[in-house]
């Protein structure tokens, strides 16, 4: 059965996009048939995280013209699927949400997971699409707005009736300028299941238009994302020892060790 997963939270900037695909490329690593489907039409971001602005049919054209949403989606490097919304300004102007939720409904039996990138803000698009799906993650970085924003996200989804699976801290530096894991916590009554950590290879891999999982299977945040994906499908994720040592080096630059 398909599982539908949104990945949500009304701060901007938090690493949405960034958990959509590298949460997706960690299921494949476990060997899912996954499909990561770029609804945030106001910043589109998936196509240009993994290089793929140049597609022939966009998620805008099925929705316009009616086609199968499978007609926009397209196999990106090691068997992530993947629909991409257009960033051309060319594409830009109201999508009708509610029939993209029914077009949706048609990966059902396509995959083992559909995950889903929202728009920020609690706008009506945000609600739509939190409602596409049947478990909500919540990205929030460590700081008060963000979380205050998350608390938002997390209220807005349950009175929707959507079961909150948990909240991923983002972009962690683990010092003492931010809110603990167990703030957060407290704070949204929700569980915190993954924190990944800020680190400088999630940009070089923006660079590299692959997700950090994929470009640097070793580095610490694709080993959080491995581990998010693991406690997704309850399994127990074990680091290689080539994982663990790069996790020691990463602690010891940030030490200042190093
Ligand atoms: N763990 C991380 N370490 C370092 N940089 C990160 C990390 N996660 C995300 N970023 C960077 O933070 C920025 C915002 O990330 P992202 O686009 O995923 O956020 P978003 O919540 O999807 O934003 P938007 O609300 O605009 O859709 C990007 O430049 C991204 O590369
Ligand atoms: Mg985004």
């Amino acid at each position: 059965m398909t599982k539908f997963i949104v990945i949500a939270s009304s701060k901007g900037g938090v690493g949405k996009t960034t958990t959509a695909i590298n949460l997706g490329t960690a299921l494949t690593v476990f060997g899912r048939d996954v499909i990561v489907v770029d609804c945030n039409f106001s910043t589109p971001n998936i196509a240009l995280y993994l290089g793929s602005p140049q597609v022939p049919v966009t998620l805008q054209d099925v929705i316009k013209e009616g086609k199968h949403i499978s007609d926009a989606l397209y196999m990106h490097s090691h068997g992530l699927k993947v629909v991409p919304a257009s960033p051309s300004l060319k594409h830009k102007g109201r999508i009708d949400m509610k029939k993209l939720a029914k077009m949706l409904r048609d990966l059902a039996g396509e995959a083992d997971f559909v995950i889903i990138d929202s728009p920020s803000g609690l706008t009506e698009d945000t609600i739509e699409s939190i409602k596409m799906g049947d478990e909500v993650l919540v990205v929030s970085t460590p700081e008060l707005p963000a979380v205050s924003d998350a608390l938002r996200t997390i209220k807005t989804a349950r009175e929707h009736g959507k079961t909150v699976r948990g909240v991923i801290l983002s972009r962690v530096y683990e010092d003492e300028l931010e809110l603990s894991k167990e703030d957060v916590e407290a704070m949204l009554e929700t569980k915190v299941i993954a924190m990944i950590p800020e680190d400088e290879t999630v940009r070089e891999a923006v660079k590299m238009k692959n997700p950090v999982t994929h470009t640097h299977p070793n580095a610490p945040a694709s080993l959080s994302y491995k581990e998010l994906a693991a406690e997704l499908l309850g399994e127990k994720y074990v680091a290689s020892a080539e994982e663990n040592d790069n996790l020691f080096d990463y602690i010891m630059k940030r030490l200042g060790l190093k």
